[in-house]
């Protein structure tokens, strides 16, 4: 096919920009052919770019040449129009677009590039299988919804850059290769040629590089950062992703919070969102209590509480004190099976003790009833406050081994909580619940690894009022750390940091590292702190999560123009790929096949 030029034509407007004011005026438009219509006489192109759509008609009575054109022109061609603006007759008036009340008679149409047929229909709500939209991203990108989502983040990152410029934050980069940082996920390594069987590490957070900002007196800093962790992917999770990482020297907490909360407002309100402040807030224990996460979605009730059996009572159902009671209001009618299913997912999730009461009517029914006695039955009921009809949740685990059991328990009851909320329903679109959970414990103990592990990271503060406990006492410790949290999903953490060398060093020796392995691994960071290193602390925000949440939907790999499967895989270019001999012997690197 004969392809034209565009020449020196310059696009005059989008295709969603003309209305009825624009009649009689000539145009000049390009895009793509969205839809070609062929009535034999008449031929109607839908011209599409990223504003919308124009009706240009093609007809021969005003140019022979353009209609004759008009029929080799197929979806996805790329082209441009020059015609002049008219308006559509009574009947022919599309309200579906907003175009829809005129259209481009064309008196020339060139043709600027042809299309293959698209393997997929380029439409707002597809059916098309993720893969197939990553392997042809170029085209699923053209869809209106990710034309949507994407624009939306970049307006958003122009909110951002403006807020924290506002309060006097400097964008500052940090390297992407550098050394290994301390977030706990496994490094993405890249192996140095010039120094064989040496590695750079990609930053899993820029986590050293901003707190040595500070050292260095840069004493607000931000940066909207790439992120690399090698880690089980779902979908909130990247490889590669985005954080607003956030530093300030001299911090008070609430300033902090103060300065999250009002970019919140602004980035909600992009899309009409009126975002409640302040923010609530809930101290760990209570959310590990109640909700069973560190990750609360406090949108809807089911509150779980910590209950114990009366004396006795314990053996003789045989579970490990306290177990956990959820009040279900109205549910005391479930049927067999809808409880079967529960225990299933109890069980599953690690909660190997199960049991319910039911209100229904004046007696507590239960299968603990075999061994129990109805005033036991119902004090438990009473304890989460359960009324006639309601029916009472119990999971436990039989055995206390370990501290684990009792983690494994808050978070079958988390998970349990969830699958219920959604079951019946309560959910609900359209509210925001933003939370600050606080308070966290500063250690958490591995049992396989027989050691402490930093719950966020090693340079997290601990409390200034649990300094005294951190070697007699680490489980007791509470650091100065925080999350944010948005109808449950985590879109941010962040700490009051360690500042002082000696609290540092303690902390590693909490950790079970010795000196030399601090040194080993940290020893550039631990001499920086001892040349004047201000109090500091920060955050960073999950910028993929906070943009899928912004625009609704429930994958971050909406939001991402090009991002991995769920196994790390670009379709499209089809990274990770193997390199060629040639490449492995300069670095010095050889595949072992097994
Ligand atoms: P943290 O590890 O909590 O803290 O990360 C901050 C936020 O980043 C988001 N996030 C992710 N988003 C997508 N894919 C991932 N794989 C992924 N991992 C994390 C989450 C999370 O809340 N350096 C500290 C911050 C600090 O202390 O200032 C850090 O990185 O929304």
């Amino acid at each position: 096919m004969k392809l034209d030029l565009l020449g020196d034509r310059k696009r005059t407007h989008h295709c969603g920009d003309l209305r009825k004011e624009h009649a009689g005026q000539k145009v000049f438009l390009a895009g793509w052919v969205d839809v070609r219509r062929d009535l034999g006489n008449l031929i109607f192109l839908d011209l599409r770019d990223h504003t919308g759509v124009t009706q240009i008609v093609c007809n021969p009575a005003v140019s022979a040449d353009v209609h004759d054109r008009a029929e080799e022109v197929r979806s996805e061609y790329v082209v441009g129009v020059e015609g002049e603006v008219v308006v559509r007759t009574a009947g022919t008036v599309n309200p579906q677009l907003s175009t829809g009340e005129v259209e481009v008679m064309a008196r020339s149409l060139l043709i600027l590039n042809e299309a293959k047929t698209p393997p997929f229909p380029l439409e707002d709500e597809t059916k098309t299988s993720e893969e197939t939209r990553l392997r042809y991203r170029y085209l699923d990108l053209r869809r209106g919804r990710m034309q949507r989502n994407l624009r939306l983040r970049s307006r958003a990152g122009q909110v951002v850059r403006a807020h924290m410029g506002e309060h006097g934050f400097q964008e500052i980069e940090t390297p992407f290769m550098t050394r290994s940082t301390p977030e706990g996920a496994r490094d993405y390594l890249v192996p140095s040629r010039l120094h064989h069987g040496h590695f750079y590490a990609l930053p899993q957070s820029p986590q050293l590089f901003k707190q040595l900002l500070m050292i260095g007196g840069f004493d607000r800093y931000y940066q909207i950062v790439r992120c690399f962790r090698d880690e089980d992917l779902r979908a909130d999770r990247q490889p590669e992703f985005t954080q607003i990482d956030i530093e300030m020297a001299f911090p008070q907490r609430e300033e902090l919070f103060d300065i999250i909360e009002n970019l919140m407002e602004k980035l909600f309100a992009l899309v009409d969102v009126k975002v409640p402040r302040p923010f609530a807030r809930m101290a760990y224990d209570e959310a590990m209590e109640k909700y069973g996460s560190d990750k609360p979605h406090t949108g809807f009730g089911l509150e779980w509480k910590r209950v114990s059996f009366a004396p006795g009572d314990a053996e003789k159902v045989r579970v490990a004190q306290p177990i956990k009671a959820l009040r279900v209001p109205g549910w005391g009618g479930a049927s067999r099976s809808q409880l079967d299913k529960l225990q299933e997912a109890a069980k599953s999730l690690g909660a190997d003790w199960f049991s319910y009461i039911k209100m229904d009517g004046g007696t507590p029914q239960s299968p603990l009833a075999k061994a129990l006695e109805a005033p036991s039955l119902n004090a438990i009921a009473g304890s989460v406050g359960a009324q006639g009809g309601d029916l009472v949740l119990l999971v436990g685990i039989k055995s206390a081994a370990s501290r684990d059991a009792f983690r494994m328990l808050d978070n079958a009851s988390g998970e349990l909580r969830l699958d219920l909320a959604r079951k019946l329903e309560l959910i609900k679109p359209g509210a925001w619940n933003f939370l600050w959970v606080v308070d966290f414990p500063m250690f958490e103990f591995d049992e396989k690894e027989n050691r402490f592990a930093a719950m966020h990271h090693p340079f997290t503060s601990p409390r200034e009022e649990d300094l005294e406990k951190l070697e007699s006492d680490p489980r007791a410790v509470k650091a100065r750390a925080y999350d944010l949290v948005l109808n449950g999903s985590e879109i941010g953490g962040g700490s009051i940091r360690i500042h002082r060398q000696d609290i540092q060093r303690r902390v590693f020796k909490v950790l079970g590292l010795t000196e030399e392995q601090a040194r080993e691994r940290f020893g550039f960071f631990l001499e920086a702190l001892e040349y004047g290193t201000p109090p500091h602390g920060g955050i960073a925000l999950g910028w993929d999560r906070i943009t899928a949440l912004m625009v609704g939907e429930s994958s971050i790999r909406e939001v991402i123009a090009f991002p991995k499967t769920a196994s790390a895989i670009d379709m499209m270019c089809e990274a990770p790929a193997g390199v060629d001999e040639e490449q492995l012997k300069e670095l010095g690197l050889k595949i072992k096949t097994e």
